[in-house]
């Protein structure tokens, strides 16, 4: 049976993209790349294959690609010299014959080349397998992951975006187009740039998540050096410091506030709403 190969499944939107696949009935035809096969097995169950692969060692890559038809891509965050990773895999793949590539991008990537994914992009075009860009906003996830322990144990949303609106993402959403995009025909050499159907300030977000959570969650605007100071006691290193300024900057700026419908149009209903998002996931906040 041809392959679904899909890269960055133990991750959010990669798990999300499994989970409706799986509603499609294709399960069967899922492989779920890994750098661990045993802990995404405990993680994604027994219904899936499984392949260890890591863009970081380019002998994993054609073992990884064998009999593979169509493949998800996730640019991992942890990784950034794409040249020396990605770019090759997307050779490999090519040179195994995939047929399909559905690449997880960014929202804005025509316009910001210093990112990683406009280089996966180009890439991408260069080796002609026909493609599928996802180019979606500000998850609504990085709620319950990255910054879940402020809002669980401090009550509080603390990123420097000021009054800035960012036009949230549900992962499910995502996963919900990624499978689309893998399952159904006419997605080839299509860009999608993915958005909810709100823009939101972080005022507002504190606000839905004190109505759901029945707690008061405060929003704290801190300035960049504060945000900076913070997670830099946490030990986290400068460069992952650096990209969440930016990428909070560019929120504060009001750059992150663009709304498309093109969600609606593929899906045929409306995106997930912030609210809903926070229904759904409130154990993850609960102390
Ligand atoms: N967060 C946002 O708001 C946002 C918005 C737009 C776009 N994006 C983009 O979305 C992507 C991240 O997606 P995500 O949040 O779903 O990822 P994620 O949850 O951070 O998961 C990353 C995945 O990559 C895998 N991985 C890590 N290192 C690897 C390696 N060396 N080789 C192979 N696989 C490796 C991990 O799986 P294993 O450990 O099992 O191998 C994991 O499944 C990034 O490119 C980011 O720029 C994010």
């Amino acid at each position: 049976m041809p392959t679904i190969l899909v890269t960055g499944a133990t991750g959010n939107v990669g798990r999300e993209v499994i989970a409706a696949l799986r509603q499609r009935g294709r399960a069967g035809e899922i492989t779920a790349a890994t750098q661990n096969v045993e802990r995404a097995r405990g993680q994604l169950g027994n219904d899936l294959s499984y392949v260890k692969l890591d863009f970081a060692h380019a002998a994993s890559f054609t073992p990884a690609l064998a009999g593979v038809e169509k493949l998800f891509l996730v640019r991992p965050p942890q990784i950034s010299d794409v040249a020396h990773s990605i770019v090759p895999f997307l050779h490999a793949a090519k040179a195994a014959d995939v047929r399909q590539v559905v690449f997880l991008s960014l929202i804005g990537v025509d316009k910001n080349r210093i990112v990683p994914h406009a280089k996966i992009e180009d890439a991408m075009r260069e080796v002609d397998i026909p493609w599928t860009m996802l180019r979606p906003s500000f998850f609504m996830q990085n709620l319950d992951t990255t910054h879940r322990d402020e809002i669980r144990d401090g009550d509080e949303i603390f990123v420097p975006a000021g009054e800035g609106r960012t036009s949230f993402i549900d992962v499910r959403d995502i996963g919900a187009v990624g499978a689309l995009a893998l399952a159904e025909a006419g997605h080839d050499y299509k860009a999608y740039e993915l958005t909810g159907a709100e823009a939101l300030t972080y005022g507002e977000v504190a606000m839905i998540m004190s109505e759901v959570l029945g707690r008061l969650i405060v929003y704290r605007k801190p300035s960049l050096l504060a945000f900076a100071a913070r997670w830099n006691a946490r030990g986290h290193p400068l460069d992952f410091i650096g990209v969440m300024a930016g990428i909070y900057t560019t929120a504060r700026l009001g750059l992150a506030a663009r709304l498309t419908d093109e969600l609606p149009k593929l899906l045929g209903r409306p995106p997930i709403s912030l609210r809903q998002y926070v229904q759904d996931y409130r154990e993850t906040w609960k102390r």
